[in-house]
């Protein structure tokens, strides 16, 4: 894989998972847990005060863009907003490179998510100031990666379990998603972990992750076997068809609804609080159904703390990128209001 080289999260773009090395993980990891409490209103912070996030959508997006906007916005930052390529120039032709250039003008960081892999690095190298990669294409989406990551630290916590060591199964289209393909690179930091690589033949985890994880020293098995591959996980990592990445979107139909999850399939072949993780959206439409809602009061199923855990992790990536991370808890203060998400002052 391509070029490894520690973040100095001080002005950098983070374009993939290959930058961090264990320490920036863990930096970052703890710099989020200080970050709760912001996360939920129950205190404010202005240190980014002044600061402008561009945040450029091209691609559909709910979580990942009103996450990173809300992080900057709970940091004291502003936030302005393009979402879909049809209403910006590039539909008039204009490159990348200059796209960047103006933008950077306006902006002071930017996150950006566009279909074509490796177009967040082209327009990052033209940008005047630090680029977050969104997702680009089936390439990698790196905060995601992150997330995701944190989420699995916070469950196994109470489960005396550590992510070296761990057990996880991923499902479903793992040669589209970025997600899941941030996630092994991020897990090559970390040491035998046991990876079930769940998929049908024709949605296989590309060969250049299976050989990293495997490089890494980690247990890989391939396989179009769910019950026997979620059967001793701590980890049960579902995904979705990436339908908008098949150049004709019937054949994604083939396969949706292939690996469903639901009580009575984890009630008969999972260890008992097995954590079920999404990156969501999970496709919730009769013939694809891959997390069923009858695990919803199920609490093991974490995908929301996942959510929730998104906001903090980017407020701690904004903070160490446009360096207020030391800063964060001096210039705060209580909130006034009352506030309906915990029912006090
Ligand atoms: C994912 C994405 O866009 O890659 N969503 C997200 O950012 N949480 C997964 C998906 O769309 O299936």
């Amino acid at each position: 894989m391509g070029q490894v080289f520690t973040v100095d999260f001080t002005g950098a773009h983070i374009l993939s998972i290959e930058q961090f090395q264990r320490e920036d993980i863990e930096k970052l990891f703890r710099t989020a847990d200080r970050m709760e409490p912001y996360a939920q209103r129950r205190r404010v912070t202005r240190v980014l005060e002044g600061a402008i996030l561009g945040n450029m959508f091209f691609e559909a997006s709910t979580r990942t863009r009103i996450s990173f906007g809300s992080a900057f916005n709970l940091l004291g930052g502003e936030v302005r907003e393009s979402v879909g390529a049809e209403s910006s120039s590039l539909v008039k032709g204009e490159s990348l490179r200059d796209t960047a250039r103006v933008l950077s003008g306006y902006s002071d960081v930017i996150c950006m998510r566009h279909p074509v892999a490796g177009s967040v690095a082209e327009f990052a190298s033209a940008s005047r100031v630090p680029v977050i990669n969104g997702g680009d294409g089936s390439n990698e989406h790196p905060s995601q990666a992150l997330l995701d990551l944190y989420t699995i630290e916070r469950e196994l916590q109470g489960r005396q379990r550590k992510i070296d060591g761990l057990r996880i199964a991923m499902i479903g289209d793992l040669k589209h998603g970025r997600t899941v393909h941030s996630l092994s690179k991020l897990l090559c930091q970390y040491r035998n972990i046991k990876v079930m690589l769940v998929s049908p033949a024709e949605l296989a985890m590309p060969d250049e992750y299976v050989s990293a994880l495997r490089e890494a020293g980690h247990q890989v098995h391939v396989t179009d076997r769910l019950e026997e591959s979620i059967a001793n996980v701590d980890i049960v990592y579902s995904t979705r068809i990436q339908e908008e990445r098949f150049q004709d979107r019937q054949q994604a139909d083939l396969y949706r609804g292939r690996f469903r999850l639901n009580q009575a399939i984890y009630t008969r072949h999972c260890e008992p609080n097995t954590v079920i993780m999404h990156p969501l959206p999970r496709d919730s439409r009769a013939e694809a159904n891959e997390l069923d809602a009858d695990l919803d009061s199920n609490p093991n199923l974490a995908i929301f703390r996942q959510t929730d855990n998104g906001l903090i992790v980017r407020m701690a990536l904004f903070a160490l990128i446009l360096d207020v991370a030391h800063l964060v808890d001096q210039h705060a203060r209580d909130v006034f209001w009352f506030n309906p998400r915990i029912g006090s002052h």
